[in-house]
C-alpha cells in the first residue's frame, strides 16, 4: 500500500491544491491531506471548517481522506507509516523553501521522501492568503476554490 501524506494548512483549499492531489491520487494507493493545526498561525477557517471545506471538495477523489496533525510532520507521517510527503510546486521561489523542508524532513525520516508535483499554470499565482484578500475586497473567487469554499468565504466575510 503507497500512502501518502499532503500536508498544509489549507485555510481555505483551492483549486491549486485540489490539482495537486488529482494528479498524485493516480500515483499512490492512498492519501492522507493533513492538516496542520498551527497555533502560531492566525487562521481565517477553523480547523474543524478546513477539514469538512476539504472533504467536501474531495468526494471524487476516492483514495484521499482528511486528517488532523500538529506537531512535526516527520512525526506524523511516521506514525502513519507513509512513504511520502506530497508538496506542490508553483513557481521557483517555492523551490528553496521547500527543498529545505525535504531535506529536513529526510534527516528526521528516512525512509520517506517528498514528492514534488508542478502545480497547473492556471494556478500558479493562488494561494490561500491571496484568495482570501480578493475576497475581503469584493473579488470573484469562483475560479480559484471549489464551490463550497466561495460560499464559506461568503459566510465568513459577510459577518465582519
Ligand atoms: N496551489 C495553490 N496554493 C498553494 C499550493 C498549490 N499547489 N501549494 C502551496 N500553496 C499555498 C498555500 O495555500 C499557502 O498559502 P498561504 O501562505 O497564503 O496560506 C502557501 O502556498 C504556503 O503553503 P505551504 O508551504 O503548504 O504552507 P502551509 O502553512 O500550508 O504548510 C507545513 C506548511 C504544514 C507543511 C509545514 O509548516 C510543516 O510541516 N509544519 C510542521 C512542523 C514541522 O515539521 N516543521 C519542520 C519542517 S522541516
Amino acid at each position: 500500500m503507497r500512502l501518502a501524506v499532503y500536508p498544509g494548512s489549507f485555510d481555505p483549499i483551492t483549486n491549486g491544491h485540489i490539482d495537486i492531489l488529482e494528479k498524485t491520487s493516480k500515483i499512490f494507493d492512498r492519501i492522507i491531506i493533513a492538516v496542520i493545526h498551527n497555533v502560531t498561525k492566525q487562521a481565517l477557517f477553523s480547523l474543524d471548517e478546513r477539514v469538512e471545506l476539504i472533504r467536501e471538495s474531495t468526494g471524487h477523489l476516492d483514495n484521499v481522506e482528511v486528517d488532523c496533525f500538529s506537531g512535526l510532520l516527520a512525526d506524523y507521517v511516521r506514525t502513519k507509516s507513509a512513504c511520502a510527503i506530497i508538496r506542490g510546486l508553483r513557481t521557483v521561489s517555492d523551490f528553496e523553501y521547500e527543498m529545505h523542508m525535504a531535506m529536513m524532513n529526510k534527516r528526521l525520516v528516512p525512509e520517506v521522501d517528498t514528492l514534488f508535483a508542478m502545480s497547473d499554470s492556471n494556478y500558479i499565482f493562488v494561494s490561500s492568503s491571496a484568495v482570501k484578500e480578493a475576497a475581503l475586497l469584493g473579488g470573484d473567487v469562483s475560479s480559484l476554490v471549489p464551490p463550497v469554499v466561495v460560499r464559506g468565504l461568503k459566510e465568513k466575510l459577510c459577518g465582519r
